[in-house]
């Protein structure tokens, strides 16, 4: 898997939101540096728990955003959000209870939803936000 780089292509065109998503991939990157680095189970586990944290944090942000807005898309974005904090879950629990070797297939997993969900299901907010002056 390789590292991701942030691109035009990923931009939901609101900056609140696209700086979250870079601090996202951002922490994807250490967590694939960090196994490529052969790094220790607690640095993984460390990482995995930040990851997972901010991945939340970043979701509530999005759905309080569409919640104030009346965004008509909430019920079933809320659902893919809730359908990755489960991968994610499942991760951490096979990384803290399984090998000392993180998966990487759950790693790519991961990361090929994040991508797809914001080329797909983010970016189709881009234009209710912009309409409602979210920046
Ligand atoms: Fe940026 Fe819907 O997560």
């Amino acid at each position: 898997m390789p590292r991701i780089e942030w691109s035009d292509k990923l931009s939901v065109k609101v900056n609140v939101f696209d700086n979250e998503h870079k601090k996202l991939i951002d922490m994807f990157n250490r967590l694939h540096d960090a196994m490529s680095q052969g790094q220790g189970k607690d640095v993984l586990a460390e990482i995995l728990v930040e990851l997972s944290d901010y991945t939340k944090t970043h979701f509530g942000h999005e759905e309080d955003a569409m919640k104030k807005y009346d965004y008509p898309g909430l019920a079933g974005h809320r659902k893919a959000h809730e359908e990755f904090i489960s991968k994610l879950t499942d991760a951490q629990v096979q990384y803290n209870n399984g090998s000392t070797v993180l998966s990487i297939p759950m790693l790519d997993l991961l990361w090929s939803w994040v991508q797809n969900h914001i080329k797909k299901i983010d970016q189709s907010y881009s234009d209710f936000f912009i309409k409602h002056g979210v920046k």
